[in-house]
């Protein structure tokens, strides 16, 4: 496994590596779910880059930049008992060097749900990930449904700048009790870990719900916010019901459709997702 931090060097080591080359775009403190993205892109691709980089530019005044869980030789073994060809590290500087100017908007689809709530946090996405699309120039890039809205703007912004990557979404990780893998999860004190499985039940209430044949997106948000309500101590952002590719809100789930919850849970920020899937 070749370790780099520079564009120039990590440039010198895709060149050589066969083809197709996958990227698994990452800030670090793997978990399973960082893992399994990996290990797809280990078993469809001939040769897998890993970047591990905090991206400033995505966190925005008053978020967890500066205490961002970091572990950079743990995840370095990791990648290396993967089978990771490249672990590309680099530092604020060399991404986003003296005088830099230049950002990627992606219209719409970043203002809603976590771009409410986080202004300029898909801005800073965009734009990372376009440099480092550039920078690897993989066939294939991997992402996790676990950032939902993440996955379906890099699509978008992939397809409409023509980067030339194909974007693969993967499943979402689970603990045992349905909770999202997440770097973020460490911050959860033991009440607030307990409560978190919430999520995750309330999703699948909903789903559970449609299989009944509940159809209105009011009624499955409200019973959403209900199971959320019932465990206590959790701070609901949003709960929405949405067009899988556009993510506006649709009022009936006639076709496939997203359920998405963002909660604030002891003080530490969560979100899911699942999908809406109406019985035949
Ligand atoms: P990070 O939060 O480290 O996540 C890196 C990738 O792992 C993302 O594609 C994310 O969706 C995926 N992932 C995280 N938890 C997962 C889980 N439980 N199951 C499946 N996949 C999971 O997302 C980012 O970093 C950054 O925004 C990044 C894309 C690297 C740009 O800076």
């Amino acid at each position: 496994m070749r370790m780099v931090e520079t564009i120039e060097s990590v440039r010198r080591a895709v060149q050589s590596a066969s083809k197709p080359l996958g990227l698994v775009p990452t800030m670090g403190y793997l978990h399973e779910g960082h893992l399994s993205l990996i290990r797809t892109a280990r078993a469809e691709c001939d040769a897998v880059v890993v970047s591990i980089f905090v991206n400033p530019t995505q966190f925005g005044p008053g978020e967890d930049f500066e205490r961002y869980p970091r572990d950079l030789n743990r995840d370095l073994s990791l990648c290396e008992r993967e089978g990771v060809d490249v672990v590309f590290t680099p530092n604020a500087r060399e991404m986003y060097p003296q005088g830099f100017r230049t950002y990627v908007d992606v219209t719409e689809l970043q203002d809603r749900w976590e771009g409410a709530s986080r202004p300029g946090h898909f801005r800073g996405v965009a734009t990372v990930v376009t440099k480092l699309f550039r920078i690897v120039q993989p066939q294939r890039a991997y992402f996790g449904e676990k950032d939902y809205q993440q996955l379906k703007l890099v699509q978008r912004m992939a397809a409409d700048l023509v980067l030339d990557v194909e974007v693969i979404g993967c499943p979402i990780i689970r603990e045992p009790d349905g909770l999202a893998m997440s770097s973020r999860n460490v911050y959860l004190d033991d009440e607030s870990r307990r409560r978190a499985a919430a999520l995750f039940a309330a999703l699948a209430d909903a789903q559970r719900d449609l299989a009944c044949g509940v159809r209105s997106a009011a009624r499955l948000c409200t019973d959403m916010r209900a199971a959320l309500d019932r465990v206590g101590g959790i701070a609901i952002d949003y709960v929405a019901v949405v067009d899988p590719e556009s993510l506006e809100p649709v009022d009936v789930v006639a076709n496939e459709a997203r359920a998405l919850i963002a909660a604030w849970v002891g003080g530490v920020r969560l979100i899911d997702n699942a999908p809406l899937v109406p019985p035949a």
